[in-house]
């Protein structure tokens, strides 16, 4: 089954051709950094046109780069929601159409499944159960995944998201838009320790977060600080430090709390080098089973990840996410509708 995926929840315009036989067959993205730059987020309205501008093209430069004709498609998969309502219902519309005019079966997808999902398209040894850590710029969750549709919220953050809170922190730091992936880059200048910062909520038990609070300490240390070029990037450093602590500590917990032996991340944090980095350490039954002498070390937890091109927004995963319900008999009556707030 050959499944043309289509992402436009925000502000990247992403296409993908999966084969259930072959895997993804071609992936194109459109991002609008450059449109949203000047006012220093993403601006609604200045998304929808621009994907209105450049799906199609990107939908024949796909089918091209597959080697693929319309007919040749099974089925048109689309993020359905949560996003902006805009932009949301430019894909759909699109996916709609385009599956009316081919005949073809068409599904709606859940922006946050196809993030859950994505580690599983270039990695076939990997299957459920697992635990998946979601970190986007709209969402921080720790989720059991059971099977393939079979999700269990273990915890997830009570205010910001772990990218908004890096988006927000480089927005005051005066970074430039998108600001995560720009602390990122300062913070491998600072020097750990210089700067240290609360992890929150992980003095108490439970796997909900909290990173509104740790943003206004580093408001207060960047306004008290003499903003030199090496403060600025260890307060960056600082930061990142706390924010990569706080999840892994929290990953731990949802390791041992279900007995999994698999954790997946996926999410534009995921992207983060220093997140995958300390993620690799993670143990299977170690830190809540009491150590025995002699027992040795715990073993290391199997942590996945997407190439970092697959944690950001993509059409690749919606392509790999439509398949999988698609193939199992799921598809929508012909009607456009979007849900631009969606528990998963
Ligand atoms: O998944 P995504 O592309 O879009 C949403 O669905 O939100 O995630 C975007 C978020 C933004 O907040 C961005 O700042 C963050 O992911 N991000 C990063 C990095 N790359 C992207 N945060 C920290 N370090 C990075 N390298
Ligand atoms: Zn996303």
């Amino acid at each position: 089954m050959r499944v043309l995926g289509i992402e436009t929840s925000c502000d990247e315009t992403g296409v993908a051709v999966y084969d259930t036989d072959r895997g993804l067959l071609a992936h194109a993205l459109f991002s609008q950094i450059a449109l949203h730059a000047e006012y220093g987020g993403v601006v609604p309205e200045l998304a929808s046109r621009d994907h209105v501008r450049k799906l199609l093209p990107l939908v024949r430069e796909v089918l091209a780069e597959a080697g693929l004709a319309p007919a040749d498609l099974d089925g048109v998969a689309y993020t359905a929601g949560p996003g902006l309502v805009g932009a949301l219902m430019v894909g759909a519309a699109a996916g709609r159409a385009l599956a009316w005019a081919l005949d073809l079966p068409a599904v709606g997808v859940h922006h946050m499944e196809g993030h859950l999902l994505a580690p599983l398209l270039e990695d076939p040894g990997l299957a459920p159960p697992f635990v998946a850590l979601l970190v986007s710029g709209g969402h921080t969750q720790l989720v059991e995944v059971a099977a393939v549709g079979d999700y269990r919220l273990l915890g997830e953050t009570l205010d910001d998201a772990a990218g908004e809170a890096f988006d927000k922190t480089a927005k005051m730091m005066g970074l430039p838009y998108p600001g995560g992936p720009e602390l990122a880059r300062l913070a491998e200048s600072g020097r750990p320790g210089v700067f240290t910062f609360s992890r929150p909520m992980t003095d108490r038990p439970g796997l909900d977060f909290s990173f509104s609070g740790l943003k206004t300490q580093v408001l207060l240390a960047w306004q008290g600080s003499d903003q030199a070029p090496q403060t600025r990037a260890d307060i960056a450093r600082g930061f990142e430090d706390a924010v990569v602590e706080t999840l892994a500590i929290k990953c731990q917990r949802a390791l041992d709390a279900t007995g999994a032996r698999t954790l997946v991340v996926a999410g534009g944090v995921g992207a983060n080098t220093r997140l995958r980095e300390r993620l690799q350490t993670l143990v299977v039954g170690g830190t809540s089973v009491p150590k025995r002498s002699g027992a040795g070390v715990p073993p290391t937890a199997r942590v996945c990840f997407p190439r970092p091109a697959f944690c950001t927004d993509n059409g690749a995963m919606i392509a790999f996410a439509g398949a999988l319900r698609l193939q199992a008999g799921q598809h929508e009556a012909a009607v456009v509708t979007v849900t631009p707030r969606w528990d998963m």
